[in-house]
C-alpha cells in the first residue's frame, strides 16, 4: 500500500507526511493482514487510526501493546473499558488458567456463577440479584426489557450523548437539531424502525433540570429512566446534584431508574458510581470490568425488579438466556479481576483518580499557555480529549467538524507509541505506574507540537 509521501505532505505538512512514512515503513506485516481481511471481512471491528491500513496486536502486557510487526506501544485502549487491572493481571491468568484444567464450557453451569454474584451483591446496597449474559449490549436489552414488564409501560427514557449498545432500543440517538433542552431522538444506521425512536423512546436532555419535567409530563408511559451516571462522551464527575434531582424525581414519579455502569461499574470506584455518588438505582448494568476482559453483561438491581427474571411473587416473567451466559471462563476471569480489585481497592481507585487527574490536569495547563483550543475531560481513569475551546455542560456543546484534526492527532500520537483507540476514549489502568503516565503526558504534548509546527492547530 503506498502513500506519496509528498502529496501528503503538500496537504498536511512536513510532520503528518513524516509520521506516516514512519508507521507504514515499521508495520509492513499489520498491512498484510488488512489486505487479507479486505477480501473476508464484512466490516473489522473499531479500527485505530487511519494508516492508511490499522494495526493489528500479537500480545498485550501490563501497560503496554505489542504489534504484529513487533512496535511496542503505551495502552490507552483499556481493551474499551475493561482493564482496570492493565493487560494480562496475574490474578486474572490464574483464575483462567486454573479454570481452562477444568473445561470451559458445559452448558450447564457451575459453581462460578455464584462466585461472582456474591462480590457483585457485596459491592453495592442496590444490587439483591444479578444475572449474567454475554455483553453490555445484552444486559440493557435485558434491563429494558424487565422495565417494560415490571411496570407494564412502554417508553424507556435515555439521555442525549449517553450510549448503551448495539440493540435497536439503544441505537437512538437525539436529533442534533432539535431544542437542547427538549431534544427529539433519531435511529442511529440503517434497519431500526423509526417507530422504535417515535413511540417507544423518550429522549431527554443530561445534565439539564428540564429532565424532570419531561419525566413528569410522560410518567405513565415511562417504565424506565437510563443514564450512564458519568458519560463517556464527556466523561466528569461534577453530576451529584443532577442525579440526586433524578433520583427523586424518578420515585415521585414511580418511575424504574437504571445506571448504566457498564463502563464505571469497578471503574470509578469499586462500587462504581453508586458508591461515588451514593445513590441506589432500581437497576444496574455491568460488562466490561467484570468480566476481567472476558465477555460479559450483567443485569442487576432491587429484589422487585429482578423478580421478572424468574418470576418469582407473581411477578410478570420476561424470558432470558444464552448459550454463553454465565460460562465457566467468563466466570473465573471476573471472579479473579474482582476479588483483586476488592482486596486492593483502597490502593487501586485512589491511585486511578490521582493519576487521570494528572494527565488531564497537566495537558489542560499545556494547551492553556499554548493557546491551543483543545481541552482534556476525565472522570478518573476515564479519559475523552475535546476539541474545542468552549465549556462542555454536555455531549452538546461538543464542536464535531473537527474530527478530521482529532484523527490526525491521534496518528501522530501512534507515532509516539501511545494507543488511543477509533472511538476516542482513552482509559488508564492500575498498571499505568506513574513514570508510563509521565510518557503518554510528554507523548501528548509532543504530538501538539507536531500538529502546531504543520499549523494545524
Ligand atoms: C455505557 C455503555 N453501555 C453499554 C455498552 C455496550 O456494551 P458492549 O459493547 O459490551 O455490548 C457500552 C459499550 O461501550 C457502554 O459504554
Amino acid at each position: 500500500m503506498k502513500v506519496s509521501n509528498k502529496h501528503v505532505e503538500q496537504e498536511m505538512g512536513k510532520n503528518s507526511s513524516a509520521v506516516r512514512a514512519k508507521l507504514i515503513n515499521r508495520t509492513s506485516k499489520c498491512e498484510e493482514v488488512a489486505r487479507r481481511g479486505q477480501v473476508a471481512l464484512a466490516q473489522e471491528v473499531v479500527q485505530t487510526v487511519d494508516l492508511p491500513h490499522p494495526i493489528y496486536i500479537d500480545s498485550a502486557d501490563g501497560p503496554y501493546l505489542n504489534d504484529l510487526d513487533g512496535n511496542r506501544y503505551i495502552d490507552l485502549t483499556g481493551g474499551f473499558g475493561p482493564n482496570v487491572l492493565g493487560n494480562k493481571p496475574e490474578a486474572v491468568e490464574k483464575a483462567l488458567a486454573s479454570q481452562i484444567k477444568k473445561g470451559w464450557h458445559y452448558g450447564i453451569p457451575g459453581d462460578g456463577q455464584a462466585d461472582l454474584a456474591e462480590l457483585i451483591k457485596e459491592s453495592s446496597p442496590a444490587v439483591d440479584e444479578v444475572m449474567f449474559c454475554n455483553s453490555g449490549s445484552e444486559a440493557t436489552m435485558f434491563a429494558f426489557r424487565a422495565a417494560r414488564a415490571f411496570t407494564g409501560k412502554r417508553v424507556v427514557a435515555l439521555f442525549d450523548g449517553s450510549y448503551h449498545g448495539i440493540h435497536d432500543y439503544a441505537l437512538v440517538r437525539a436529533d442534533l437539531k432539535s431544542e437542547r433542552s427538549n431534544p427529539s431522538s433519531i435511529t442511529l444506521g440503517a434497519g431500526i424502525p423509526e417507530e422504535v425512536s417515535r413511540d417507544l423512546m423518550l429522549m431527554l436532555p443530561y445534565r439539564d433540570k428540564n429532565a424532570y419535567d419531561l419525566i413528569r409530563k410522560y410518567k405513565d408511559d415511562l417504565a424506565l429512566v437510563v443514564i450512564e451516571p458519568v458519560q463517556s462522551s464527556n466523561p466528569r464527575l461534577d453530576n451529584q446534584d443532577f442525579l440526586n434531582g433524578l433520583r427523586d424525581v424518578c420515585t415521585e414519579c414511580e418511575v424504574l431508574l437504571m445506571f448504566d455502569e457498564v463502563i464505571t461499574g469497578f471503574r470509578i470506584e469499586y462500587g462504581g458510581c453508586q458508591e461515588y455518588y451514593n445513590i441506589n438505582p432500581d437497576l444496574i448494568t455491568y460488562g466490561k470490568a467484570v468480566g476481567g476482559g472476558l465477555p460479559i453483561g450483567v443485569v442487576a438491581g432491587s429484589k422487585r425488579v429482578m423478580n421478572t427474571f424468574s418470576g418469582a411473587e407473581d411477578t410478570p416473567a420476561i424470558f432470558a438466556g444464552g448459550t454463553f451466559s454465565g460460562n465457566p471462563l467468563t466466570m473465573a476471569a471476573g471472579f479473579g479481576a474482582l476479588e483483586y480489585l476488592k482486596e486492593n481497592k483502597d490502593e487501586i481507585y485512589p491511585y486511578l483518580h490521582s493519576q487521570g487527574n494528572r494527565i488531564a490536569k497537566e495537558i489542560n495547563e499545556f494547551c492553556r499557555s499554548s493557546n491551543i483550543p483543545v481541552q482534556m475531560m476525565n472522570a478518573g481513569s476515564m479519559l475523552h480529549l475535546i476539541f474545542g475551546g468552549e465549556t462542555i455542560d454536555s455531549s452538546r456543546d461538543i464542536d464535531h467538524s473537527q474530527y478530521k484534526l482529532e484523527k490526525e492527532f491521534y496518528l501522530h500520537l501512534l507515532g509516539h507509541n501511545v494507543i488511543v483507540p477509533g472511538i476516542h476514549l482513552a482509559f488508564i489502568s492500575f498498571a499505568h505506574k506513574p513514570e508510563v503516565i509521565d510518557e503518554v503526558i510528554e507523548a501528548f504534548k509532543r504530538t501538539f507540537e507536531d500538529l502546531r509546527e504543520d499549523g494545524h492547530i
